[in-house]
């Protein structure tokens, strides 16, 4: 269970961050609210919300998932992969200072904490353009040290690793169609996603629900199917900037 998270309200240069979208400009009145909104559903699943302040210097700081690894015991400030995004983690590393034991990814290392899942006892590090091999090097030292199972899997043709798989809990993982490393997850019961639905394999689980992006009626069904409640949420001006559900929040 979770019990805490940390979001980061989007500045007013969001529209200014990176993406490879084409979707268009992010609407900055939609952007806030939709943000609330995700705000509500994860007090609605239980979690006491730390919500920082907007940082203009980081068009892409609301997405504070990219800037540490979180459990229960223990975190890892990280070392984002896309210079423009390097330093957000400096705000991050002093919230979190109180809070848990902290680790750190030193140069040359880069990992940002969208190529990071966690499956039970497992974590995967996606090796893609933001995580390198000493970034993913270093993280496998720290949770070794904490009895973690870790796996490197190679990341093609999507922004991070959470980008096309996330772990829902009870051996389900939600999978991209195409991803490229599809044999790695044989042990788990996969929930692939069509085409066109793309999107919503960055679904969350957050303790009762799982938040699901709005407009994915079959990953919908099909995550309901399995039982869980669904708690959709319109992210129409998030995937604009490439930002999907989990980047949005640090959970723990
Ligand atoms: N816009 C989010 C990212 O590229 O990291």
């Amino acid at each position: 269970m979770f019990t805490r998270a940390i979001v980061r309200k989007p500045a007013h240069t969001y529209a200014n961050g990176i993406t490879t979208s084409n979707l268009g400009k992010p609407d900055f009145e939609l952007v806030k609210k939709q943000h609330q909104a995700y705000c509500e559903a994860l007090i609605n699943c239980g979690l006491e919300l730390t919500v920082l302040d907007p940082d203009p210097n980081f068009p892409d700081s609301c997405f504070v998932e990219d800037t540490a690894v979180v459990t229960k015991d223990f975190g890892i400030i990280t070392r984002p992969g896309d210079p423009r995004r390097l330093g957000e983690e400096i705000e991050i590393r002093k919230v979190l200072e109180p809070i848990l034991k902290l680790h750190y990814i030193e140069e040359p290392g880069t990992l940002d904490g969208g190529d990071i899942m966690q499956a039970d006892k497992k974590f995967y590090v996606g090796l893609s353009n933001r995580t390198n091999l000493s970034g993913s090097k270093q993280l496998k030292e720290i949770l070794a040290s904490y009895n973690y199972d870790v796996y490197s899997i190679p990341v093609c043709n999507i922004l991070h690793f959470k980008t096309g798989v996330n772990y829902l809990g009870e051996n389900n993982l939600i999978l991209h169609h195409e991803f490229c490393s599809k044999d790695d997850f044989k042990i788990y019961n996969q929930i692939i996603v069509d085409t066109n639905e793309e999107y919503a394999a960055n679904s969350l689980r957050v303790n009762d629900f799982v938040l699901v992006p709005k407009g994915f009626p079959k990953i919908k069904s099909k995550i309901q199917e399995l039982g869980y409640k669904i708690i959709e949420l319109e992210m129409s001006e998030f995937q604009k900037m490439d930002g999907g559900l989990s980047c949005l929040s640090l959970r723990f």
